[in-house]
């Protein structure tokens, strides 16, 4: 079981202005922290902070010689933003992911990613030329592997047809907050189910295929972990209680959550406060400990009731 840093806070604001040094000073102790609880992968996207953030993420890397053998990044391609008078669209064209891969690494100041993720799907892409654009990245030794994010399982099963080798991650956006992932799974045959905005089968999906799960939005924003303004939930307050006597945090029980599914989810933390990411340290274990009924109550309290 595993945590990722998630990196879309790191690089200052989304206006396009160079990082400052402070910013990078910021990231230089997110990563820190990171690494500090056991976290390797780092997860990163051409837009984030409109490339500040993997700019900030290669100066630390250059300003800690041997950083970079001891992480993995990934990073992610296929939204333009603020481009041909559209706020913002998706391209999955192999032009676009070549050259979204190649200002990536150049921004990164690395000569390869671990992984590439495909950041949504675009309607207008075409498996064949995203798979032989991702296998001319792969034999220039610019990417390792491919995943995708924010994919169905029929989605993931259509792209996996063209590729020579297996998708490796889909991303998702899961959490207490978010549950869709798990209430699809239980209201097949419900009249509930119109309601969920999740494709049933994605998780079993890429447990038959060993794809892993990403979480994103993991965290929740903080709303079961005391971010100022969430309202004083039942959630949040068994969250709060079982943090407290289990004496662990409550990012901790949050995140364990997630981790206890038998998925092997790996939930990506987007602090960028090294106390916030070193109080989700203890997820794991938390994990390994939470019976099927703290599962439950979590589960039940957060969907305000019993299961259908
Ligand atoms: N694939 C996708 O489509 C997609 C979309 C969005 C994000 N992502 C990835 O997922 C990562 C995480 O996503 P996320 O940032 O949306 O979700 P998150 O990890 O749930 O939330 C992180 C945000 O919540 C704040 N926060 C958390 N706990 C808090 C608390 N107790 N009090 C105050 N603030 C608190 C953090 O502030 P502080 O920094 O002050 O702690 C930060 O702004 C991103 O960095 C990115 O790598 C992927």
């Amino acid at each position: 079981m595993t945590l990722v840093y998630g990196c879309m806070g790191l690089g200052g604001d989304w206006s396009g202005t160079p990082a400052t040094a402070a910013d990078v000073d910021t990231a230089e102790q997110a990563v820190e922290a990171a690494i500090e609880i056991g976290i390797s992968w780092f997860d990163q996207a051409d837009i984030y902070r409109r490339g500040s953030s993997e700019s900030v993420l290669g100066q630390v890397l250059q300003r800690s010689p041997g950083l970079r053998d001891r992480i993995k990044i990934q990073t992610k391609c296929g939204i333009r933003l603020g481009e041909n008078g559209l706020d913002a669209y998706y391209d999955l064209s192999a032009a676009a992911i070549a050259e979204r891969v190649d200002a990536s690494l150049t921004r990164l100041g690395v000569d390869h990613v671990e992984l590439l993720l495909l950041h949504r799907p675009d309607p207008l892409m075409e498996p064949d030329e995203v798979a032989a654009a991702y296998a001319r990245l792969r034999d220039a030794g610019k990417v390792g592997a491919l995943g995708v994010s924010n994919m169905s399982a029929a989605q993931m099963a259509f792209m996996q047809r063209s590729l020579d080798e297996p998708l490796v991650v889909n991303q998702l956006e899961m959490s207490l907050l978010k549950r869709d992932w798990v209430e699809a799974g239980v209201l097949v045959n419900h009249p509930e189910s119109t309601a969920v905005g999740f494709p049933e089968g994605t998780v079993e999906y890429c447990r038959t295929h060993a794809v892993r799960l990403q979480a994103w939005g993991a965290l929740a924003q903080g709303r079961y972990s005391g971010a100022p303004g969430a309202e004083p939930t039942p959630a949040a307050e068994l969250v709060a209680s079982m943090a407290e006597v289990k004496g662990t945090t409550r990012e901790a029980i949050v995140l364990g959550w997630l981790m206890r599914h038998p998925a092997g989810i790996e939930p990506v933390i987007g602090s960028v406060n090294p106390g916030r990411i070193r109080a989700c340290a203890d997820a794991a274990e938390q994990a390994r400990q939470m019976s099927n009924v703290e599962w439950y109550a979590l589960w039940t309290a957060a969907r305000g009731g019993p299961v259908p």
